[in-house]
């Protein structure tokens, strides 16, 4: 069960002034220390999977691994999609398991940012599935040194903030307040006044990328003006490296004698922010004021009419093809009776939506209708479908 609804967790933070911690993962290592670390604190938890990271890994093999571990655990766990760069990204992460996705338009002008959040956010929302929006620029890149990508950075303004909102529909938004992607020299300026009248003006949670290399103080004044996700990478990465690099450097041979140790250094930074940030301890909370997230089943048995066994496999085939595509489907498997001699339904459609709210999206879906109506219709009157609201 603990994989729980974003929108209804960061309520939840934002209402009692602390932050959960988005801490982007590119290995089972990162994913087990991460999740290790959220069990021992008893914090909610955000397990974030950046684009900009997908030549690392294949993102649908480490989707499942994310999805069984939010399964298995026993505190609040949402899965996100960082830094997401088209709609069809979105999709395809919500096809696989984000029960949060971002977009990240914020490279472009203020009002083709707008057209393509908006529209993530039109295609999102009809699976019951929360966006975080990017307003300002926030330069640089995960895990690198923040001098080699020296973008400007553009500065969120409360002005801006608020039309952007109204405009998309964004259920949090990402701001620029001075913070950078990567490994920095010293400590960044950031400008709490900025951030103090954002928050006044929208009154959603607010996100925090770099999350890196800030004090204590600073974590401090984030939380406290409205940031409930602080998005953190670097500093894991690196505590990973130095445990490896220790390794190499007492002449240790082998991949798994040399990453030994690296999943308790990523989950040994995880406790620190965790504790920093006041997440620690919320699990019990978060479980009460969170929605479960559910997923369904579509049934359908039927027979056909008039089609031999090659044409009902065509027609199955199409259907896998089409249906799956409409957002909020997570799988679409078909299937033939064992019995053939007496089974009162030969075939099956197992649709598997990402939530309840997907059963009329995807009713209405005009890809689904056309198929329904011209294909699969005219072809199996006998017939029975079910939703069905999946146990944990
Ligand atoms: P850091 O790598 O600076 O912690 O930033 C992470 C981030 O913002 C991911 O979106």
């Amino acid at each position: 069960m603990p994989l729980v609804n974003m929108l209804d967790m960061l309520k939840h933070a934002h209402a009692n002034r602390y932050a959960v911690g988005a801490f982007d993962l590119v290995s089972l290592d990162f994913l087990e220390g991460i999740m290790a670390a959220a069990e021992e604190m008893q914090a909610p938890v955000i397990l974030s999977l950046a684009e900009s990271h997908f030549e690392y890994y294949d993102f649908e093999l480490i989707m499942a691994a994310t999805v069984a571990a939010a399964r298995r655990a026993s505190v609040p766990v949402a899965i996100h999609l960082d830094h997401g760069e088209s709609l069809e990204s979105v999709t395809t992460g919500i096809r696989l398991g984000c029960n949060g996705v971002m977009v990240d338009a914020s490279h472009h002008p203020f009002e083709e940012n707008v057209r393509i959040t908006r529209e993530v956010v039109e295609t999102a929302h009809a699976a019951g599935v929360p966006v975080e929006g990017e307003l300002g620029y926030v330069p640089g890149v995960e895990g690198e040194d923040a001098e080699k990508h020296p973008g400007e950075i553009r500065y969120t303004t409360p002005e801006e903030a608020a039309r952007f909102v109204a405009e998309t529909g964004v259920d949090f938004l990402a701001v620029s307040i001075g913070t950078v992607h990567g490994r920095m020299k010293g400590e960044p300026k950031l400008d709490f006044q900025r951030l103090k009248e954002i928050n006044e003006r929208l009154g959603i949670p607010l996100v925090i990328h770099g999350g890196t290399g800030l004090s204590e103080d600073q974590y401090r004044q984030l939380i406290a003006n409205g940031v409930t996700k602080i998005n953190y990478y670097t500093a894991l990465s690196d505590a990973a490296a130095r445990c490896i690099a220790a390794n190499v450097a007492q002449d240790v041979k082998g991949y798994t004698a040399q990453v030994k140790g690296a999943r308790e250094a990523i989950a040994a930074e995880c406790r620190r922010m965790i504790r920093l940030w006041g997440s620690e301890g919320r699990a019990q909370e978060v479980l009460k004021a969170a929605r479960p997230w559910r997923e369904v089943a579509h049934v359908i048995v039927y027979n056909v009419e008039g089609l031999n066994e090659e044409e009902a496999a065509e027609l199955r085939a199409e259907g896998r093809r089409v249906l799956s595509r409409i957002p909020g489907v997570r799988a679409v498997e078909t299937g033939v009776a064992i019995q053939p001699d007496d089974p009162q339904f030969r075939y099956v459609w197992l649709v598997r939506f990402c939530q309840p709210q997907v059963i009329a999206t995807y009713r209405d879906h005009p890809d689904h209708v056309r198929f329904a109506d011209e294909r699969f219709r005219p072809v199996a009157g006998n017939r029975i479908t079910i939703d069905f609201e999946l146990d944990e």
